[in-house]
């Protein structure tokens, strides 16, 4: 499959671009500094806080740290729930919400079977999914061009 050129200079923090790549979809999303500042404080309630389950395939190097990226505030992974591969909604959420788990701080809901993931798409505990959310391999070309694949 051919990589994909995304322009990202149009990104505002808390939106999110999707782009397809090998028939997936790509998330693009620019974190705020609140969304980022959480990451540490939710390791313990999560099933594979530093990603280790399996580096390679679901983690590149350079995505191994806290917020799973290169730049810090620009979120890249697959939208595809590592469950049964149904597409997660992005719920950035402050605050309780009926539907959701009480003290969840927002991040994505798999509509399945209720899988959440975390702003930097790692996957809560006791949650089928077993895996945290696939960061694509991909590369900044300039400040704000990135290259998917
Ligand atoms: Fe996402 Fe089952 S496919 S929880």
């Amino acid at each position: 499959g051919a990589a994909v050129e995304v322009d990202i200079s149009a990104l505002k923090e808390g939106e999110k671009l999707t782009v397809e790549w090998r028939g997936k979809p790509v998330w693009i999303i620019k974190r705020t500094p609140e969304q980022l500042k959480e990451l540490p404080t939710l390791d313990a309630e999560l099933a594979d806080p530093k990603s280790a389950r399996h580096p390679d395939e679901f983690t590149p190097p350079y995505a191994m740290n806290e917020a799973r990226s290169i730049k810090p505030e620009v979120l890249v992974v697959v939208g595809i729930c590592t469950h049964l591969g149904c597409s997660p909604t992005d719920k950035f959420v402050a605050g309780p919400q009926p539907s959701l788990p009480a003290d969840w701080k927002g991040g994505f809901l798999c509509p399945c079977h209720g899988s959440t993931f975390d702003m930097a798409g790692r996957v809560f505990k006791n949650k089928p999914a077993p895996d945290n959310l696939q960061v694509p391999p991909h590369m900044y070309l300039s400040d704000t061009k990135l290259l998917i694949g």
